[in-house]
């Protein structure tokens, strides 16, 4: 199969790492690939944080109930919007979405887990302080990032023909 339509498929969340260090170049890969998401206007309206700092990583566990993904993950990357940047409220938040699941295909095609936490939101001005970032800011997702414990997660989609509203 196509390599890109395979890592469609066959990328799944992983939630569980060992505690092998993920290597920095690794990590600027897969905000690279963030990076090369579209966006309206090519306007590239997402900036990253990378937290590995066990320290520091530790202060996001309050945050979520998914405490024991931020304990079991090698590094975070909070990911945001900046409001400055913005000129289309929906295409911005679309061109993070992309920018997200750029990711989450890079880290799978590069051996990584990575899971995309949303509920974590809910802390976003409390994560945005503890990393001392402006209030331009804004947390959009948490990417939780590690080698897999084990790689036989399995996910369901809905049949197709539930999703085809039209086709002529
Ligand atoms: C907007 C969004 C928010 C999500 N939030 C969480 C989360 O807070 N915790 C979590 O464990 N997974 C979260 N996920 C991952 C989904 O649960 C997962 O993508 C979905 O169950 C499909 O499984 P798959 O990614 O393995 O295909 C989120 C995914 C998206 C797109």
């Amino acid at each position: 199969m196509n390599e890109v339509l395979k890592a469609i498929y066959e990328r799944r969340s992983v939630r569980e790492y060992t505690d092998e260090p993920v290597p920095d170049e690794l990590i600027m890969e897969i905000l690279k690939s963030g990076s090369w998401a579209p966006s309206g206007l090519n306007n590239q309206p997402w900036r990253f944080a990378v937290v590995k700092d066990p320290q520091l990583k530790e202060r996001f566990e309050p945050l979520t109930r998914y405490s024991r993904i931020i304990k079991s993950a090698n590094c975070l990357i909070p990911v945001f919007i900046s409001k400055e940047r913005m000129y289309h409220e929906v295409k911005d938040h679309q061109a993070i979405g992309a920018c997200l699941q750029n990711m989450l295909l890079s880290a799978y095609a590069l051996g990584l887990g990575a899971v995309w936490l949303g509920e974590i939101l809910k802390s976003g001005k409390e994560i945005r302080e503890l990393l001392g970032l402006p209030e331009d800011l804004e947390l959009m997702a948490v990417i939780a990032l590690g080698w897999p414990k084990n790689r036989d997660q399995k996910s369901r989609r809905l049949p197709l023909e539930d999703l085809i509203v039209f086709k002529q």
